[in-house]
């Protein structure tokens, strides 16, 4: 039997797989102007956190788009745990793909999942499926300040994320991808911690010694993620990018 992956290994029956709070995603979707939607989207779904508060809240069919099969048999898992089988359906694709599946979107959700396909590329290629008037809600690590940053901070996101830009730029790609801006939500640090650092930095800590190279280079680069984020000094977050295509 072949070893576990580094990601089954360090992400083992976690709901949570990037920093994301399930009471302020329902606040976002609950500030959006509408609340009936025909075809939604969520893009990156992972093990569908989110797909559950936008299929609980919109009572309608979730269409949850991921690459990774083992995220989402735990989401269908989940799903039918949570007596929500009937309005999630689970789609193993690339992101990318979505305009090509999903021609007609009302409700394109992404939560930390759109820099994995770049977060200017995803906006433009989604907006070719989304419908005039309808909307895309896209979390997105940004810069929250321009000086400032420590210099051990700047360092790791040179590396590990240099398309990382500020709100404000963020804002203008949406723009120029033919998106209004309709409002932006910062996500809290707590929303980091809970559920989600505090359970990867004990089992990276415990995997760092490990013979398999590839788990012990993800289990570093993890701990180096976690100590960038407990010295950030506030210069990053999550932020939510609410935007509505233009007709
Ligand atoms: C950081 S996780 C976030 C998951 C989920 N949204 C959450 O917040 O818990 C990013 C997700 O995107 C998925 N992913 C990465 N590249 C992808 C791609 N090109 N197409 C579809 N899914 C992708 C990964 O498998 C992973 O589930």
């Amino acid at each position: 039997m072949n070893a576990p992956n580094p990601i089954d290994l360090l992400f083992a029956g976690m709901h949570k797989l990037s920093p994301g709070d399930d009471a302020l995603s329902l606040y976002v979707l609950r500030s959006l102007p509408q609340h009936r939607f025909k075809v939604v989207v969520d893009a990156g779904c992972g093990a569908g956190r989110q797909t559950f508060v936008l299929a609980s809240e919109l009572n309608t069919v979730i269409h949850a788009v991921d690459s990774y099969q083992p995220f989402l048999k735990r989401l269908t898992q989940r799903a039918k745990e949570q007596g929500l089988a009937r309005l999630v359906r689970p789609h193993c694709k690339d992101m990318k793909d979505i305009p090509s599946v999903f021609p007609t979107i009302d409700l394109l959700w992404a939560e930390g999942a759109a820099y994995n396909i770049g977060f200017a590329n995803a906006l433009a290629g989604w907006a070719k499926a989304i419908r005039p008037d309808g909307f895309a809600v896209i979390s997105e690590l940004c810069w929250l300040r321009d000086d400032r940053i420590p210099d051990a901070v700047k360092e790791f996101f040179r590396s590990e994320y240099p398309e990382m830009h500020s709100v404000e730029q963020n804002i203008q790609t949406a723009e120029e991808a033919g998106y209004k801006l309709f409002n932006t939500y910062r996500l809290p640090k707590e929303a980091w911690v809970k559920d989600y650092y505090d359970i990867l930095e004990p089992r990276a800590k415990s995997l760092v010694n490990q013979s398999d190279p590839a788990v012990r280079d993800f289990a570093v680069e993890t701990l180096r993620e976690i100590e960038t984020f407990t010295i950030s000094e506030d210069s990053y977050a999550y932020v939510f990018f609410v935007l509505q295509r233009r007709i």
